[in-house]
């Protein structure tokens, strides 16, 4: 298949190409470099040896995703374009809104005037809110989102299946990822935060590396087992072969609906051993208080995925933070390194 990947040059998104390509299907990118760089598909091409079709530029342009459709026989997308730091979300509302909802929407319909009716969509356990229960299943109530990153997922899902209702020849997935950590195993491409990294697993990695002082350990008072927060962290691997099951095994029209996780639950300290391990020496850590908007736990009933789509998460954590020490330690400045 020829499959359009919007964001293809991020972070799940080039592990994903990676994973197409070793499936035998096509990708095309589509990414405007805002939190990525040409680097990384290059570095794809190198992993897969195959030639990736790249567009530079904008979902939000109609004109552009035109031109793609129109050179290209596209048998369905892979929506993974947008913006995802969830504090930046509540200081640039208007940014995240208009780069999410518009981005989408303009795609939608441009896939529509070409007859491309099959989108796999980059959804978030944050459409969750606080979890009515644990393990999350896909029947648990979402909504109550407190960022605005975490409500455009939530009304992009709720779009999707408005157009899906509106047309059932439309084939929707709605991919709900846990903790994306974690790189390739060779090494070569890998997360890339800017500046200061705000998730747990890049900041433990630059302490590591001594960039930075120690990990600050949001809150230890939470109802967890040793206080601290508890997390689902799933292999960016798996969560990319996760794609390529959710294309191949969802052929009939409909919305389907998938928690991508481990169903296992670690808690930050638990993290912090485990890459301890990874990288050979004791981390320095202290506790900070709570990060607003945090919640105790959160982590994936998984059983629907493995169902339906015969997939399950196959790497734990040893794997997730070797792969990551090996990426940081090849990269230590990232893609510019
Ligand atoms: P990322 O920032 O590495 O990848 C997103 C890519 O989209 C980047 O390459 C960026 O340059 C590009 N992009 C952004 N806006 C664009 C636009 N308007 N037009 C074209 N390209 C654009 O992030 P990621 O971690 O790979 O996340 C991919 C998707 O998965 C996002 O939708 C994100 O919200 C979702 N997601 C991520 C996580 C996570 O923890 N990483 C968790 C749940 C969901
Ligand atoms: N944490 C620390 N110190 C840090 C960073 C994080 O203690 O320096 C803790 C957090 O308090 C939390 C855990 O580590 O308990 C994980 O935090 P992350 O920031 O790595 O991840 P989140 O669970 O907050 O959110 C991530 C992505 C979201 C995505 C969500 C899906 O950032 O975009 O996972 O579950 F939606």
């Amino acid at each position: 298949m020829t499959i359009l990947v919007t964001g293809g040059a991020g972070y799940i998104g080039s592990h994903t190409c990676v994973e197409l390509i070793a499936a035998g299907h096509s990708p095309v990118v589509i990414d405007n470099f805002c939190n990525a760089s040409a680097e990384s598909v290059k570095r794809v091409e190198k992993i897969t040896g195959k030639k990736i079709k790249l567009y530079e530029g904008d979902v939000r342009d109609a004109k552009l995703l035109d031109r793609i459709f129109s050179e290209n026989k596209i048998d369905s997308v892979i929506h993974f374009a947008g913006l995802k730091a969830v504090g930046e979300s509540c200081a640039k509302p208007i940014e995240y809104y208009d780069n999410n909802l518009v981005g989408t929407l303009v795609l939608l319909d441009s896939m529509r005037r070409h007859g491309c009716k099959k989108i796999v969509f980059s959804s978030s356990a944050t459409v969750y809110g606080t979890p009515e229960r644990l393990p999350l299943d896909e029947e648990c109530k979402t909504g109550g989102t407190t960022n605005p990153y975490g409500t455009s997922k939530y009304f992009q899902e709720i779009m999707l299946r408005d157009v899906f209702a509106s047309d059932n020849e439309w084939t929707v997935v709605l991919l709900r990822y846990f903790n994306p950590v974690g790189a390739h195993e060779s090494g070569t491409i890998g997360e890339d935060p800017k500046g200061i990294p705000n998730n747990l697993t890049p900041y433990i990695a630059k302490v590591a590396i001594g960039e930075l002082k120690e990990v600050g350990v949001f809150g230890d008072d939470y109802d967890t087992p040793d206080g601290t927060g508890v997390r689902d962290y799933i292999h960016v691997v798996d969560l990319a072969k996760g794609h390529v099951a959710a294309i191949e095994k969802t052929s009939a029209s409909g919305v389907y609906t998938y928690n991508l996780g481990t169903g296992i639950g670690y808690s930050v300290l638990d993290v912090i051993h485990a890459f301890e391990k990874a990288c050979g020496r004791k981390l320095p850590y202290s506790i900070k208080p709570r990060r607003a908007g945090d919640i105790a736990a959160c982590y994936a009933d998984a059983g629907k995925a493995k169902r339906e789509l015969g997939w399950e998460a196959k790497l734990g954590i040893d794997e997730m933070c070797a792969s990551l020490w090996k990426w940081q330690t090849q990269n230590p400045k990232g893609y510019n390194s």
